[in-house]
């Protein structure tokens, strides 16, 4: 039975959409606890309510980032975790961190990458005129929003789309692909070469939400 960590920073839907799937789908992994930098996050009642250990770093508590996160590993490791998952984890991780998790910690970003890494997203695809969106699961390398991509999904952006109803359209699709990925890393299904992630069995690593 693998163990995953959950991190998350807010309302937690791509965390219940994981915890969920686990479940339903009876993978050979458990959630083995869900960390969040902050205490207010909302997604913590539902993984508490679910049986599920949870914990709290704050960040502001530590006087550098370096020190968070040393901190952060510290408690994760705690429970020893084959797969880290971040879910709407809004810190900027150090390059320690990542390396500590890499190659078991996945990160989930409403965009199709490489296009538009970092905040406002939606606002910037919609500027730019695109007619696709999406959303990206990645293996977490130390630059932001960036990393060997494990599965896309996309979704055409309308005229007339606010910001809002984008996310969205695009929320739906995360809450698919990023089980869907996180399975997929549990059950060794993935192999990464030369910064190219392969699905084992050549299942489809793109789903269209149109
Ligand atoms: C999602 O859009 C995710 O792609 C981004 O932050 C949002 C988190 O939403 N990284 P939730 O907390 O999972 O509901």
């Amino acid at each position: 039975m693998k163990s995953i960590v959950i991190l998350i920073s807010g309302r937690g839907s791509n965390m219940e959409a994981i915890v969920h799937a686990c479940q339903r789908e009876g993978w050979p992994a458990r959630i083995a606890a869900v960390v969040s930098n902050k205490a207010s996050a909302e997604g913590l009642q539902f993984a508490a309510a679910q049986g599920i250990a949870t914990a709290v770093v704050d960040h502001k508590a530590f006087p550098s980032r370096e020190a968070f996160d040393a901190e952060l590993a510290r408690v994760i490791d705690g429970f020893s975790p084959d797969v880290v998952v971040l879910a709407g984890f809004m810190r900027i991780l150090t390059e320690g961190f990542v390396r500590h998790f890499e190659g078991r910690m996945l990160n989930i970003h409403p965009s199709l990458l490489p296009a538009f890494p970092g905040l406002h997203t939606h606002e910037r695809a919609i500027e730019a005129g695109c007619k696709l969106a999406g959303a990206t699961v990645h293996f977490v390398t130390p630059a932001l929003d960036h990393g060997p991509i494990v599965l896309q999904a996309a979704v055409p952006l309308l005229a007339g789309d606010t910001a809002q109803d984008l996310s969205t359209r695009v929320l739906a699709q995360e809450h698919v692909i990023y089980p869907q990925a996180v399975r997929w890393l549990v059950e060794g299904a993935l192999d990464t070469e030369d910064g190219v992630v392969r699905h084992r069995e050549g299942a489809a690593q793109v789903r269209w939400g149109g």
